[in-house]
């Protein structure tokens, strides 16, 4: 119901000196805590799934809760896939629903940088979907890694040039903070901050997001930061509350996880209320655009007598069509009834409607139509339908 651009989202959120926080969703419980707690300070938010953080979590098993729940809400929620490591993580992200992605190249050279990230707006851009890109390093997501450690901060000079060529939505910058925990308070570079806002002027990310003080959150918001990523935070509580939990005597399944949800959704509140985005709700559903997917609808009928070159052409193009960017499912329909008109459906799920060109001229799509389907279904109907959700028929209702 509530699934937003989030492109529009963040562009609020700049323009209005406030932060969504991107809130990183491992399990149910996790999603479960973030959404009540942006229920009940009316406040955007971000679902944000961590590809390097895979090993915690099946995404195909996950995603479809984390999408529903976004639809499902009654306040303006985006779906995110941060840390997208290639350009397959990024349409494979796109297939199971996420409307933003972040693509990391911020430990490769500049030129590479801006190679793999303009490849990555390309294809994201098709699909309607915004990018987060980084410059600069924010250590600490793979902290085995020896690389990972070092911080290295972005440049103004160098973010006006990559975000120039790019072509990026938002940026990532390293101004002092670090994934995880760190040692003390940390300092950030605000003039570093002040300027890169200057030099680029679109919404920019802070990664690393635990652990900083109120005044610290407002200084980052004053210098155009609209999205700050936070888990650690609540990764730490959920095990402090589970400990404090297993300490006590003949503790069942049940009472392991006593107050666990209580103490995720008070944290997440605070910090929405910190940030400044409680409470935004309202304003936003109304300024900014939905995000509806389009079905893309064929009826026809086949002109051949032998059921297996159909079965054929219905298998190569399950198989093939699915492979193309922005396709989120591939179906395949019969008629109930033989006298229909038409005799079978294809049912084609894209992402958004920027698809419907790209998939139409697609190598994959123009091979398996002129060599299979059309020479086979000559009579046939195609039309493109944008999916309306509940709040939008609500809205017309009301109109
Ligand atoms: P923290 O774990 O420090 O909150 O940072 C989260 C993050 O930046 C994920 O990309």
């Amino acid at each position: 119901m509530a699934l937003v651009n989030m492109k529009d989202l963040l562009n609020h959120a700049y323009a209005n000196h406030y932060a969504v926080g991107a809130f990183e969703i491992v399990s149910l419980k996790l999603l479960h805590a973030v959404i009540t707690a942006a229920e009940q300070t009316r406040s955007p938010v971000i679902l944000n799934i961590v590809e390097p953080h895979f090993d915690l979590f099946d995404v195909e098993l996950l995603m479809p809760s984390v999408v529903d729940v976004a639809r499902r809400a009654s306040v303006p929620v985006a779906v995110h896939m941060d840390h997208c490591e290639s350009l397959a993580s990024v349409q494979s992200a796109i297939r199971l629903g996420c409307n933003g992605v972040m693509v990391d190249g911020a430990q490769d050279e500049l030129p590479d940088n801006i190679n793999k990230t303009r490849e990555v707006v390309t294809l994201a851009h098709g699909c309607g979907v915004p990018v987060e890109g980084e410059l600069g390093h924010v250590p600490g997501m793979k902290p085995d890694i020896d690389d990972d450690a070092k911080s290295v901060q972005t440049s103004a000079n160098e973010a006006r040039v990559f975000v120039e060529r790019t072509n990026v939505d938002f940026l990532a910058v390293s101004i002092g903070t670090m994934h995880g925990v760190a040692n003390g308070k940390l300092r950030l570079d605000y003039n570093r901050l002040s300027k890169i806002n200057e030099a680029v002027n679109i919404p920019l990310v802070i990664h690393g997001g635990t652990g900083l003080t109120d005044q610290q959150y407002h200084k980052l918001i004053d210098q155009g930061v609209a999205k700050i990523n936070y888990f650690t935070a609540l990764a730490e509580l959920i095990v402090a509350q589970t400990q404090k939990n297993l300490s006590k005597k003949e503790v069942g399944y049940r009472g392991m996880f006593a107050n666990v949800h209580e103490a995720l959704v008070a944290e997440v509140k605070r910090v929405m209320q910190v940030w400044r985005s409680a409470g935004r709700a309202a304003e936003i559903l109304i300024q900014c655009s939905t995000w509806n997917n389009v079905e893309h609808v064929i009826v026809y009928n086949t002109n051949d007598n032998d059921p297996t070159v159909t079965q054929i052409m219905l298998r190569k193009g399950k198989q093939k069509l699915s492979s193309i960017p922005g396709v989120l499912e591939v179906r395949i329909g019969r008629a109930t009834d033989d006298k229909s008109k038409y005799r079978y459906c294809w049912l084609v799920r894209f992402a958004h409607e920027n698809v419907i060109e790209n998939y139409k001229n697609h190598p994959v799509h123009v091979e398996f139509a002129d060599s299979y389907f059309r020479p086979l279904a000559v009579d046939r109907v195609t039309n493109d339908y944008e999916i309306i959700d509940d709040m939008e028929l609500a809205r017309q209702f009301r109109a």
